[in-house]
């Protein structure tokens, strides 16, 4: 889907994904001292905002220009002025370089699913953008789903099993910490949803 088309889902409805942060990025990122953190495709800020009620200071992007703006309202009426100062939400394509230097000490992808030349190029442009010793963390539906799990794109081809993450940043200044599988349970669903957890440290 292009920018104009997520325009579209997104201006169709209040609210696309929930208002919780992801489960993952809660197990990950709760235990860590906060810092700088870029959300890239964040979407409507989920992760993003929880973040930044857990003292992050955080950089939501996406390269929906209604989902940005989303971002900022939900933000507006959410957050006391103190942390809404720490959120910044900007229009930007994750496949282009991160304005350099720009040390994160958090990289967030969480379910962006593009074609593999153009994950390869976000996923490199995000690890450019992580300091020294900061993570870089991917959750992804992974591609398992389509035969034993539920959710997500029904386009292998998007799909991020564990192997395809390591295999993406073969060569890049990272080292896998992590890469795993992780199951998450769907409100009806008649089986749980297979996501793929890595994070990277960045050397
Ligand atoms: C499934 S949503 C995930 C949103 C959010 N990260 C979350 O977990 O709730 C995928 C998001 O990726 C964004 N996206 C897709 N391709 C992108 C690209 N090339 N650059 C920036 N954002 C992109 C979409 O606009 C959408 O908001």
């Amino acid at each position: 889907m292009d920018a104009a088309a997520w325009d579209d889902r997104y201006a169709a409805t209040d609210l696309v994904w929930s208002t919780e942060p992801n489960v993952w990025v809660r197990e990950i990122c709760a235990p860590v001292a906060p810092g700088r953190a870029l959300d890239v495709a964040a979407g409507e800020g989920r992760n993003a905002l929880w973040l930044v009620e857990q003292g992050w200071t955080v950089t939501a992007t996406d390269f929906s220009p209604v989902a940005v703006t989303r971002i900022r309202e939900i933000a507006d009426r959410r957050l006391p002025p103190d942390l809404r100062r720490r959120l910044d939400a900007v229009v930007r394509d994750a496949t282009t370089a991160w304005p350099s230097p720009s040390p994160y000490d958090l990289v967030l992808f969480s379910y962006l699913h593009l074609p593999p030349a153009e994950w390869v190029r976000a996923v490199a442009a995000g690890i450019d953008a992580a300091a020294a010793g900061g993570a870089v963390l991917v959750v992804a539906h992974a591609r398992r789903n389509l035969t034993e799990g539920v959710g997500g794109p029904q386009d292998a081809t998007v799909l991020l099993d564990p192997e395809d993450v390591v295999a993406s940043v073969a060569g890049l200044p990272v080292v896998v910490e992590r890469a795993e599988i992780r199951e998450r349970e769907v409100v009806g669903a008649p089986r749980p949803a297979l996501d793929t957890l890595a994070v990277l440290r960045r050397t």
